[in-house]
């Protein structure tokens, strides 16, 4: 089975490719298989905007297409900037940006935060299926690491006294908030497939 990733990001293909490989499932990024639609996410919740992203590239390519949307929830910032992450302090940020201002808004506040992913998968034939994962954490005081994307360098896992950019993809996916949702989504399609 192969499944199109309404995604343009290269590094979530990887890890989501990583696990789902273990199914037999192929997974292709939607420029792979020509379909350019960008889709926009008005969604309020994580489940809203993966649905709408895996639904207008099913019916684009008419191939199995799954989505993930994420985002980092802190709790001190009421649960932002959540399914606003990708977009927090506006256009002219990067992530290195989007890290220094949250580092910034947090100054003097309690750090616990958590990731969040939900990965739908729109069928063809109708079917939907979806996984959430949430991964715990705090935010770190300044960035650490190298590795990862986004706010890897400022999330911090008081248990391996380490931040998300500082371990490998391999030790990432087993913890992290995509990694969940993935073994759970992994569960959820080898049941509907039968297998
Ligand atoms: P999405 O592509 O709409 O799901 O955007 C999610 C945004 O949340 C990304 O652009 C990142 O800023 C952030 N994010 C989601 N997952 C991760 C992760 O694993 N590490 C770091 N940042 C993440």
């Amino acid at each position: 089975m192969k499944l199109v990733l309404a995604s343009q990001n290269g590094k979530k293909l990887q890890e989501m490719a990583q696990i789902l490989s273990q199914l037999g499932v192929e997974v292709c990024l939607q420029r792979d298989v020509g379909v350019n639609v960008e889709v926009e996410e008005t969604g309020t919740t994580f489940e809203e905007n993966a649905r709408l992203k895996a639904q207008a590239v099913m019916e684009a390519s008419g191939l199995p297409a799954i989505a993930d949307d994420s985002g980092l929830c802190v709790d001190a910032l009421g649960g932002a900037p959540g399914v606003y992450s990708a977009r927090y302090g506006g256009p002219g940020l990067d992530d290195a940006g989007r890290c220094r201002l949250l580092l910034e808004n947090l100054k003097g506040q309690p750090r616990a935060a958590k990731f969040v992913s939900v990965i739908t998968c729109c069928l063809p034939d109708g079917t939907v299926l979806t996984a959430r994962g949430e991964c715990p954490g705090t935010i770190a005081f300044a960035p650490m690491g190298e590795g990862g994307f986004g706010y890897d360098p400022v999330f911090f896992l008081p248990k391996l006294k380490k931040t998300f950019a500082q371990l490998s993809p391999e030790e990432k996916n087993a913890i992290s908030h995509r990694g969940q949702a993935l073994r759970a989504f992994q569960l959820e399609l080898k049941h509907h497939l039968g297998r």
